[in-house]
């Protein structure tokens, strides 16, 4: 099979990790006779210091003509600390997820049994987790109107939701959940927020076309607690983009680091798949940052963008198997020896 993916390395680690991903997806290839042609791009801090814009038209028509984009990570802290930066890298990943139409955002939870006790929760409480968080991913607030008034004394940011655009996410919620252990647990805040009412109704009125599925309505607040509490207990988790966001770093500790997590943002045109940590520039350039999410997002690439489930599943077997030998970066290694990023992914490649 032929795969043409745009390949969008970003800022601070994005560029070491995406190294690992395209290693191994390259020893895939090799290995099932496919022909992987990758075309880079440049987004994010780097992008708007070669050309002042960190989603530039130019890797926009490379992301359309693709059939999938892998990404590393955008962010820099110079920006950070500049609160009246007036162009940020991160516009350019907003941007860049409205105009591929990137409105679900699928954050999976899960843990390895190597890695049990590396989670910062008891082992009792998270074996056996396996959930989905299904985000909204281009409307809520981060899409509303915002500004200043009172001579900038006053700041608001607004919150819009179309029953539409609730539907289109809650239809894959609920797919989503027939494929699995048929639970759909609804994030909101409707005892507060007119748009988390708006949510409700809408998958409430969905309930009745897909009578298998169990559903449950939980605020926002409790969902916090009961994640770190019963993380088991829950399958597909469905919720709008600010409680998506702040839920899933959150679940993403569970399986015991944050280097461990893939995604897949999916929509309207071609779909990215990312890993759900950020740029951590403090570990820019230095080989020592865990490569795992971004492989484990390219085996969902295969998967998901390609159909190929036997190539992601010799990927996943492979982490494992690199999990259960120690061969990891040092958020891992304990007081093991620490591998290198590149390490990592020279053995994978060699295993694979
Ligand atoms: C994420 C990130 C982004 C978000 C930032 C970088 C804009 O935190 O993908 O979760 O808030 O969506
Ligand atoms: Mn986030």
């Amino acid at each position: 099979m032929k795969l043409n993916i745009a390949l969008l390395a970003g800022d601070g680690i994005g560029p070491e990790v995406i190294d690992q991903a395209v290693k191994v997806s390259n020893a895939i290839a090799k290995k099932f006779d496919h022909e992987i042609t990758w075309t880079p791009a440049l987004t994010g801090a780097c992008a708007i210091d070669a050309v002042g814009e960190p989603y530039p038209d130019a890797t926009h028509e490379i992301c359309m003509a693709a059939d999938a984009v892998l990404f590393g990570a955008i962010g820099h802290p110079r920006f950070d600390n500049d609160p009246k930066a007036t162009v940020r890298p991160e516009q350019g990943l907003l941007k860049m997820r409205k105009k591929l139409g990137l409105f679900a955002n699928v954050r999976p939870t899960f843990t390895f049994p190597s890695l049990i006790d590396n989670s910062p929760l008891k082992r009792e409480r998270i074996e056996g987790t396996d959930l989905i968080i299904l985000r909204e991913l281009t409307g809520g607030i981060y899409f509303g109107e915002r500004g200043r008034k009172d001579d900038g004394n006053t700041a608001f940011d607004t919150c819009t939701y179309t029953r539409a655009e609730v539907q289109r996410l809650a239809k894959l919620g609920f797919e989503m959940a027939m494929t699995r252990g048929k639970k759909l647990c609804c994030v909101d805040k409707a005892n507060v927020l007119e748009t988390s009412r708006l949510w409700r109704e809408t998958v409430q009125d969905m309930e009745k076309d897909f009578p298998e599925v169990t559903v449950s309505y939980e605020f926002v607040d409790a969902v916090a607690m009961r994640l770190v509490q019963w993380p088991n207990t829950y399958d597909v988790l469905i919720t709008e983009n600010l409680f998506g966001d702040i839920l899933t770093d959150e679940a993403s500790v569970i399986s015991g680091s944050m280097g461990l997590m893939p995604s897949a943002s999916i929509g309207v045109h071609t779909s990215l798949f990312e890993p759900i940590h950020g740029s951590y520039p403090q570990a820019a350039g230095k080989d020592i940052a865990n490569p795992l999410a971004t492989v484990l997002s390219a085996a969902m690439m295969f998967e998901d963008a390609f159909g190929l489930k036997e190539e992601a599943e010799l990927i996943r077997a492979v982490v494992n198997k690199s999990l259960a030998e120690g061969i990891v970066t040092e958020d891992l290694s304990g007081k093991n020896k620490a591998y290198k990023t590149s390490e990592v992914g020279d053995w994978l490649a060699k295993n694979i």
